[in-house]
C-alpha cells in the first residue's frame, strides 16, 4: 500500500509560499488549510492563493476546505486546478451530490470528519470519495497536540474500506509527527498531513523523507 505525504503550508513562510513549495518537493501532495472564520475560527486563504499555487507550486494540491457552505464554493477550487479538494460533511447540504461534481471537475473527492463525527453512518457514501480524512486535531489551527482518542475511529475507518474493498486513502490530519506517525499507519491511515513537523523542522525536506519511511515501516 503507497504512503502519501502532504505538508501543511499552515506553518510555512506566508511571505514565500512558492519557495516553501520547493523546500518539500519529495513530498507526494501540498495541503492547502482554506478556512473561512465560520466553519472554524480562524481565517487562512481561499481562492486566489489556490489559483497561484496551482500556477506557481510544481507538486498537486490538496486542499482542505474549513467552511460553512461548501456545496457553494468547493467546486470552484476542483475548477481551479487542485488536484484534490476536502470538504467537511458536518457543513456540506448533499455529500455525494458534491463529491460527483468535484470528480467531474477532474479533481479527487475528499471529505472530512471533525473529532466528534463517527464514521459508521457514512458508510454507503464511502465508494463516491477518492479520500476520507479524520482529524486529529479539532480543525483551525497548527501546531496542536494530537488526539490519541482518534486511533479507534482510524482503525473502524480501515476496516470499513478494507471490507467493501474501496481505493480509498484515509487521511490524517493534526498532530501528525515523528512522535505519532507510526501509531496512525498502524491504525490504518495512508495519507499523513503534517505542517508544524514538518515546516518546523531544520530541513523540511528531510522530514517528509523520515516521516514516510516511518509511516511505511509501521503499515
Ligand atoms: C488544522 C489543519 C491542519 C494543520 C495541521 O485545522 O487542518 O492541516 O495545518 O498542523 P499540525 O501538523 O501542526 O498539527
Ligand atoms: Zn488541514
Amino acid at each position: 500500500m503507497g504512503i502519501r505525504i502532504s505538508p501543511s503550508l499552515l506553518s510555512a513562510d506566508f511571505t514565500d509560499l512558492a519557495g516553501e513549495a520547493r523546500r518539500v518537493e519529495g513530498a507526494d501532495w501540498l495541503h492547502v488549510d482554506v478556512m473561512d472564520n465560520h466553519f472554524v475560527p480562524n481565517l487562512t486563504v481561499g481562492l486566489p492563493v489556490v489559483e497561484a499555487l496551482v500556477r506557481g507550486a510544481g507538486t498537486p494540491l490538496d486542499c482542505h476546505l474549513m467552511i460553512e457552505e461548501p456545496d457553494r464554493w468547493a467546486p470552484a477550487y476542483a475548477e481551479a486546478g487542485a488536484g484534490s479538494v476536502t470538504f467537511h460533511v458536518e457543513a456540506a447540504a448533499a455529500p455525494v451530490r458534491l463529491a460527483r461534481e468535484l470528480r467531474g471537475r477532474g479533481a479527487r473527492a475528499g471529505m472530512a470528519l471533525r473529532p466528534a463525527t463517527p464514521v459508521e453512518p457514512f458508510e454507503d457514501l464511502l465508494p463516491e470519495l477518492d479520500m476520507l480524512l479524520v482529524m486529529t486535531v479539532e480543525p483551525g489551527f497548527g501546531g496542536q497536540a494530537f488526539l490519541d482518542v482518534m486511533l479507534p475511529k482510524i482503525r473502524r475507518a480501515r476496516a470499513l474500506i478494507d471490507r467493501h474493498g474501496l481505493d480509498l486513502w484515509l487521511q490524517v490530519d493534526g498532530g501528525v509527527s515523528m512522535d505519532t506517525v507510526e501509531r496512525c499507519a498502524e491504525a490504518g491511515a495512508d495519507t499523513f498531513v503534517a505542517g508544524s513537523a514538518v515546516f518546523g523542522a531544520d530541513d523540511p525536506g528531510a522530514m517528509v523523507t523520515a516521516l514516510r519511511e516511518a509511516a511505511a515501516a509501521a503499515r
